[in-house]
């Protein structure tokens, strides 16, 4: 894709209102053989300013969740459907999402991941191209097609619902057991380890 080089988009003006709002481009972290890639929706106004997905408020609840189920944010690899800050933190437009989606397709091939984890449901439903009720199916699996291979997804919330409902935490929780087994990184032959003593 022109305006990908690997990981990184160098630079792109398709989303006039996104290019006015953005201070950078935010690419995704993270290793780039990882095994589990999570996806969010696109970067507010810390991953703006600091240039990395998940780094508010948002970032913290992922790092912690991540750690209760043994892994470090370092062995995995974070990204978002679109990679410019809307405006007023507005969701992004499905003209938006299209544009983007070319990058976030390259970047799904060449990271090959066992498993993609979308946050949320603008990530859910571009990814799964259909109408998805996230806090019934947080946790369930289901395979695409992306450029004829097959891709397994699961379907979690966003981290930023278990600090408006407590209740969310153990949902967020046990979509993220449920990734790491599935995904196999449990030091057992895959790309990354789990932590010991966690
Ligand atoms: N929410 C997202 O969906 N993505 C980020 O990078 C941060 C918060």
């Amino acid at each position: 894709m022109e305006q990908m080089e690997g990981l990184s988009v160098t630079k792109c003006t398709r989303c006039p209102a996104l290019v006015d709002s953005r201070s950078r481009i935010v690419d995704g972290t993270g290793p780039e053989d990882a095994d589990l890639l999570f996806v969010g929706e696109g970067p507010g106004a810390n991953e703006d300013s600091q240039g990395e997905p998940f780094v508010g408020r948002s970032g913290s609840v992922l790092d912690d969740a991540l750690l209760a189920v043994g892994l470090e944010r370092s062995a995995v690899r974070i990204t978002n459907c679109v990679r410019c800050r809307p405006p007023e933190n507005r969701d992004p437009t499905g003209e938006e999402l299209e544009a983007c989606r070319g990058y976030l397709t390259q970047e799904i091939e060449l990271v090959d991941p066992e498993v993609i984890v979308t946050l949320g449901k603008v990530p859910s439903q571009h990814l799964l191209g259909r109408s998805v009720a996230v806090t019934n199916e947080a946790g369930s699996v289901e395979e695409i097609r992306l450029d004829d291979t097959p891709r397994r997804v699961l379907i979690c919330v966003h981290p930023a619902a278990t600090l408006y409902d407590r209740s969310q935490e153990e949902t967020f929780e046990g979509a993220l057991e449920t990734a790491a087994d599935l995904a196999g990184v449990d030091g057992a032959g895959g790309g990354q380890t789990r932590l010991d003593g966690f």
